[in-house]
C-alpha cells in the first residue's frame, strides 16, 4: 500500500511523461543496439553505428536514474489513492503500476549485463522487454481511456494537471 497524497506534483507529472518519451525512444530505436553488436561480431565498420550505441545506453541509464527518483518520491511524498471502484479493478491497476516500476529497473540492468557481462544469457532476457512493455502500455492506455471516457473520473486529468498544495 503506497503512501497517499492529495495529487501528483509537477515533478511527478514531469517524470511520468519524460519517462514515457524515453521508453518510446528505446522501443523504437532498440534495434540499433542489436545492429551495432552484429556489425562488431562480423568485423564490419561500426563507426556509423556509434551514435545509436551511445544513445541507447545513455537513454537507458537516464530512465533507470529517473525511475529510482520517481519511486523515491512515491515512498516519501506519496501518490493519490486510486479512484474508488471494485476491489479487483483497483488492485489490478496498482499491480500494473508496480510491474511498470519493475520493468523500468530490470530492463536497463539486463541491458548492461548483456552488453558488458554475458550477451548469451542476458541478451535474450533483455530482448523480451519489448513485447512485455508493449503489452503493459496497451493495457495501461486502455485503462486510462476507460477511466476518462467511460467512467468519466479524474484519473487521466490528475496525470495531466499538477496538484497545488
Ligand atoms: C529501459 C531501458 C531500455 C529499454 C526499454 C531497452 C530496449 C531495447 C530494445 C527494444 C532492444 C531491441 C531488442 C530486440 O532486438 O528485439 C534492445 C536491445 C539491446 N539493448 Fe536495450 N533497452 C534499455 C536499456 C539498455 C541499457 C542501459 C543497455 C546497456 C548497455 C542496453 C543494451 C542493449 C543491448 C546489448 C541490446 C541488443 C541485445 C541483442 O542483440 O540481443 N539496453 N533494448
Ligand atoms: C512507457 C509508457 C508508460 C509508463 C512506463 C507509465 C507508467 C506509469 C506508472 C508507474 C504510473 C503509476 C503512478 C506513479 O506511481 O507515479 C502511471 C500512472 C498513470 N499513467 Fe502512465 N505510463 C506510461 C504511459 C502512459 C500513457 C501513454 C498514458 C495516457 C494515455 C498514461 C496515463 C497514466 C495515468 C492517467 C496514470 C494515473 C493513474 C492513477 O493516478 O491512478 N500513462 N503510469
Amino acid at each position: 500500500m503506497a503512501k497517499q497524497s492529495n495529487g501528483y506534483t509537477v515533478l511527478q507529472l514531469s517524470l511520468h511523461w519524460l519517462i514515457v518519451l524515453l521508453v518510446f525512444f528505446q522501443l523504437i530505436f532498440g534495434e540499433d543496439m542489436a545492429r551495432y553488436n552484429y556489425a562488431l561480431r562480423s568485423g564490419e565498420d561500426v563507426a556509423p553505428l556509434m551514435t545509436g550505441y551511445y544513445l541507447h545506453i545513455g537513454v537507458g541509464l537516464v530512465i533507470l536514474v529517473l525511475t529510482l527518483l520517481r519511486f523515491g518520491l512515491r515512498l516519501t511524498i506519496g501518490v493519490p489513492a486510486s479512484v474508488p471502484g471494485p476491489a479487483l479493478r483497483v488492485r489490478a491497476g496498482e499491480a500494473l503500476h508496480y510491474l511498470f516500476y519493475l520493468m523500468l529497473i530490470v530492463t536497463p540492468i539486463t541491458g548492461l549485463l548483456a552488453q558488458f557481462v554475458d550477451m548469451r544469457t542476458f541478451g535474450g532476457i533483455h530482448s523480451l522487454n519489448k513485447p512485455i512493455f508493449v503489452l503493459l502500455i496497451v493495457l495501461h492506455v486502455a485503462a486510462a481511456l476507460y477511466h476518462h471516457f467511460i467512467l468519466k473520473d479524474s484519473t487521466l486529468r490528475r496525470m495531466m494537471v499538477p496538484h497545488t498544495f
